[in-house]
């Protein structure tokens, strides 16, 4: 049999094989560190949980209008307005499946073959799957440790050429924190201007900066792209609600009319009951929200100040998202583990430690390590980690004097 097409373009989330794996060895009774998980280990906040509850007592529980309920789209339309100063309306506003989703609808409804669209790695793989999905061609731009792996205007502007028909961005990063500057996001506003090409910012980490820098990023698009740039955004990281699948995008009315077309003939509507728990999220109490955020900055510390007793570990200390990208490339050899994948693969077979390998975000010698669990599970991995690299240094001199 064979597939579509398209599909000899994509596979299934290299992200989402890790955590299956780690899965499978857990169910069989296996304790496994799992450090590969990209989402929070916090419940989801009580008055939020209550407010989906409560949805269902009242028999909330019917289709919505496609791209959402008004409520929601005014309660994202303020946060933005609040924590920005941009002014978007409901009719620029879709309610989505998560981020992912208002990504997809974007991608579908603006991309197509011939088009090359922009983005960065390391970076998030789905990104690049939806470009390719789309039928388009994805342009990757590096960003490198020693500048933070933050992503650089002349970089993505040297990418550019007549075929250019968007740029897609991600900040704070998954997997490496980083953040574009304003400056940097401006540059690229104003330079691509009179090419008219688009700009797709995924703000779905944007609640979990640690570091004391200004990231109003929605501002610079509004004063420099207002209509040719999306924003994504999401609940699930910042509310610890990746399983209730609520994102948005807010555009100008034409591309948010697009994505809503994908979505009406694909998901529909977001599930009403989550809808009503994400109204309460945006507009209720934030002080679940900021308490998660300071026992991530004490992880990131933590973690950080562990995994700097093996020097052979370097790490750049992530501004936002929870994860730790540390180039582990000193750890591999030809006549030991040779890569990041096996290194992945071997940590998890023999040390029971769940990371991802730098491979499933374009990034060959590197480790994605969540810290989105506890601190005493993340000093079990590291320890495990420490042990495991030692066993492979008395491997090595073994080998050696065979
Ligand atoms: C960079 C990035 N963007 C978007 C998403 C989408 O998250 P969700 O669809 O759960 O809102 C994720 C999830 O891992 C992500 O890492």
């Amino acid at each position: 049999m064979t597939l579509a097409g398209r599909m000899s373009r994509v596979g299934s989330s290299p992200t989402q094989q890790v955590l299956l794996e780690a899965n499978r060895l857990a169910r069989q009774g296996v304790d496994v560190v799992d450090l590969g998980a990209g989402e929070p280990d916090f419940p989801t906040p009580e008055h939020v949980k209550a407010a989906g509850a409560a949805a269902i007592a009242e028999d909330f529980t019917k289709y919505t209008p496609n791209a959402g309920i008004a409520e929601l789209k005014e309660a994202i339309c303020n946060w933005y307005a609040a924590k920005y100063g941009v002014e978007y309306v409901r009719g620029e506003a879709i309610v989505t499946a998560g981020g992912k989703q208002a990504l997809f609808n974007v991608a579908m409804a603006l991309f197509g073959p011939g088009d090359e669209i922009i983005t960065h790695v390391p970076g998030w793989p789905s990104i690049v799957d939806q470009i390719k999905l789309s039928g388009a061609d994805p342009v990757l731009v590096r960003t490198f440790p020693d500048e933070k792996f933050s992503v650089r205007a002349e970089r993505v502007l040297e990418a550019v050429t007549p075929r250019t028909r968007a740029i897609v961005i991600n900040s704070p990063s998954n997997p490496t924190g980083a953040l574009i500057t304003e400056a940097d996001l401006e540059c690229i506003a104003r330079e691509t201007e009179a090419a008219g090409i688009w700009l797709v910012i995924d703000l779905c980490y944007e609640q979990l900066i640690y570091d004391e820098v200004s990231h109003n990023l929605p501002r610079v698009l509004f004063e420099n792209a207002r209509d040719r740039a999306v924003i994504a955004g999401s609940v699930s990281k910042s509310y610890a609600m990746t399983g209730w699948r609520c994102g948005w995008a807010l555009g100008p009315t034409k591309i948010i009319a697009g994505a809503n077309a994908v979505q009406s003939h694909s998901t529909s509507s977001v599930s009403s009951i989550t809808q009503r728990a994400a109204v309460v999220a945006l507009s209720g109490s934030q002080t679940a929200v900021a308490e998660m955020l300071c026992e991530y900055r004490v992880r990131r510390d933590q973690l950080i100040a562990w995994l700097a007793e093996e020097p052979r570990i370097k790490v750049v200390r992530p501004a936002g998202a929870f994860y730790l990208f540390p180039d582990i490339s000193e750890l591999l050899s030809p006549e030991g583990v040779r890569t990041s994948a096996s290194f992945a693969t071997e940590l998890l077979a023999r040390s029971h430690v769940a990371v991802t390998a730098g491979e499933a975000f374009d990034a060959p010698g590197f480790l994605r390590i969540s810290y989105a669990t506890s601190l005493s599970r993340l000093k079990d991995g590291v320890d495990r980690l420490k042990a495991f690299i030692a066993a492979l240094d008395c491997r090595d001199k073994e080998d050696l004097s065979m």
